[in-house]
């Protein structure tokens, strides 16, 4: 359907809409408003009476406020305490991938290992990391003083930017977290964001998060929340872990595969209503035949957010373009018709070479 010559949104529309970054270093903005900040620990943190870690915590939480876009990520000489802290982690959830995590994750471990040197006796560098997915998905990593507003992280997928944790879990209980530490961030979440396919996922959830109403990056949280960190798959007949929440948990990722949890199908008119439980196991756990299905269903979804616009992200530029008029949408499909155009001299090509 080709739109009237010069339409345009009406700009009282557009002016109501939260902000949003419009360009990767936008990040700058909103990536330092987190919730927490460096030795600002909850009483019931296990670090909390442990005046050394927590001066630890703020040498992490400055480096990362320091950060702008396009720095190297900070290199980090981690501590004995916290290089034998990561060595129970990555040794303990080592045994379990082979029969509790997805195919896809089982794939891309030893790639991190060849790449990022991450191995039982090394945390590998978030400089490696982001240098690795760059190459594979385009995604980069950026690292976080700790969580960020539901807002603020999501914008952070709609540019493939990945906000991470640096710091090590307290070594009083090295196999809980209160809250996201790098080793969650390196065994749970990086693996994925090295998959093609999932790394779409991610930035589609991210772009629909622009500019949308707080209900409705609730719901969308509560959507990341269930795939990217709780996310389960069939595989083979089987039940397999994606979330990073699972794969970074010894006792949740057993539970969750355990035929004890309750386990549904995602759906996200039905996911974004499930609460969700950060101090314990989750009550239920939403199951996808692939990341293909989850993103279908994700798109559809998207669509009934109420948002004036659309957006589009385009990678030459790591900007938004906001959709909101003829030129911008006429532009997409010449984009859109110059792809066309390479698919069909390459099955030309193909079909000349088969003699078709
Ligand atoms: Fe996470």
């Amino acid at each position: 359907m080709d739109p009237p010559d010069n339409s345009c949104l009406p700009e009282e529309d557009i002016e109501n809409v939260p902000w949003f970054p419009k360009k990767i270093s936008d990040l700058d903005k909103c990536a330092n408003r987190v919730l927490m900040y460096g030795s600002d620990l909850y009483a019931d943190h296990p670090g909390f009476k442990d005046n050394v870690y927590r001066r630890r915590r703020k040498h992490f939480a400055d480096l990362a406020m320091n950060y702008r876009h396009g720095d190297p990520i900070p290199r980090i000489e981690f501590t004995e305490e916290e290089l034998a802290t990561w060595a129970v982690v990555y040794r303990e959830l080592n045994k379990l991938y082979p029969t509790h995590a997805c195919r896809e994750y089982l794939k891309n471990l030893p790639l991190l290992a060849k790449h990022c040197e991450c191995r039982e006796d090394n945390i590998p560098q978030l400089e490696d990391v982001s240098r690795f997915l760059r190459e594979r998905t385009g995604f980069t990593i950026r690292p976080v003083a700790g969580y960020l507003s539901p807002r603020d992280f999501l914008a952070g997928l709609a540019f493939r930017v990945f906000h991470c944790t640096q710091y090590v879990r307290h070594s009083s209980d090295p196999l809980y977290t209160p809250e996201p530490d790098t080793c969650h961030e390196l065994l749970g979440h990086v693996p994925l964001l090295a998959e093609p396919s999932f790394a779409q996922f991610s930035q589609e959830i991210g772009l629909a998060s622009l500019g949308a109403s707080d209900e409705s990056i609730q719901t969308l949280a509560t959507c990341y929340f269930f795939t990217v960190e709780f996310g389960l798959c069939k595989q083979e007949g089987k039940l397999r872990a994606y979330g990073a929440g699972l794969l970074s948990s010894i006792s949740e990722l057993k539970h969750a595969l355990s035929g004890n949890a309750v386990i549904m199908p995602f759906d996200p008119k039905v996911t974004c209503k499930q609460e969700c439980i950060i101090t314990t196991f989750q009550d239920v756990y939403f199951v996808s035949d692939s990341f293909e299905e989850a993103k279908v269903k994700m798109r559809e979804f998207a669509k009934t957010i109420k948002r004036p616009f659309t957006v589009r992200y385009n990678p030459y530029t790591q900007s938004v373009d906001v959709l909101k008029d003829t030129p911008s949408i006429n532009s997409v499909v010449e984009e859109l018709r110059h792809d066309l155009d390479i698919v069909g001299d390459a099955l030309s090509r193909l079909n000349k070479h088969l003699g078709v």
